[in-house]
């Protein structure tokens, strides 16, 4: 008997390659505020959500970044963000998929177990269309419907429960900090994509997407 019965994918960075643009978008802005974000800034910033990148992008650039701005400009901000953001991702077609995505939904999918999305991203969906992906995966959660974003454990909870999986009995794939905390906190077995010397609390770390294999894990 396997065990599992789901698999919840983070998307930016574990299917898509788009955390580099988030960052970009992230940088773009910051410099129009005069606040550097250095390389080594983008991996505090993924999986976080977008309000949430804001305040740390604000709060790099000094004590008086955040306080001295009222929510409206703040929202103002990072729909600023958002429009580098979907300018840059319009034109992403099924070749912009991380190598090995569609063949580790595939598999999955081959394996009997179901599949949902856990992305913060609001722009999640109209991704998926345009990567060719949206009917391979089972139900996505809404990181809108959820009461916290991740670090908490919410949105992982709320995809297991989409696609009725107990949480024991999923698989957590993420590319953050964050999200490996929140499929922790779930109570799911957490894989990272990417460097298991910054992914330290995942249960197993896979260098790449391409390098995942759901059959290791049955
Ligand atoms: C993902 C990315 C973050 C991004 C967040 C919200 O988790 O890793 O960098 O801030 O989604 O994305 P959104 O498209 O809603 O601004
Ligand atoms: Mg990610």
């Amino acid at each position: 008997m396997p065990r599992f019965d789901a698999v919840l994918f983070d998307l930016d960075g574990v299917l898509a390659d788009t955390a580099h643009i988030h960052f970009a978008a992230w940088r773009r802005l910051g410099e129009e505020l005069g606040i550097h974000l250095e390389p080594a800034f983008e991996e505090k910033l993924k999986g976080v959500d977008r309000m949430g990148s804001l305040e740390l992008i604000l709060a790099h650039g000094g004590p008086e970044g955040s306080v001295t701005r009222t929510a409206e400009e703040k929202r103002v901000l990072a729909d600023r963000k958002n429009s580098y953001y979907t300018a840059a991702i319009a034109e992403q077609t099924p070749d912009d998929l991380l190598p090995g995505a569609r063949r580790v939904l595939e598999e999955v999918r081959a394996a009997g177990l179901k599949i949902a999305l856990a992305s913060a991203s609001r722009n999640a969906p109209p991704l998926l269309q345009q990567l060719g992906i949206a009917s391979l995966i089972d139900a996505i959660a809404d990181p809108a419907a959820v009461k916290a974003p991740k670090p908490a454990p919410d949105l992982f909870l709320e995809a297991a429960r989409l696609v009725g999986a107990v949480p024991e009995r999923c698989l957590g794939i993420e590319d953050s900090v964050a999200g490996i905390i929140s499929i922790k906190d779930a109570g799911m077995v957490a894989v990272g994509i990417g460097d298991p010397t910054v992914l330290t609390s995942a249960d197993y770390v896979v260098p790449t997407t391409e390098q995942f294999h759901i059959g290791d894990f049955l």
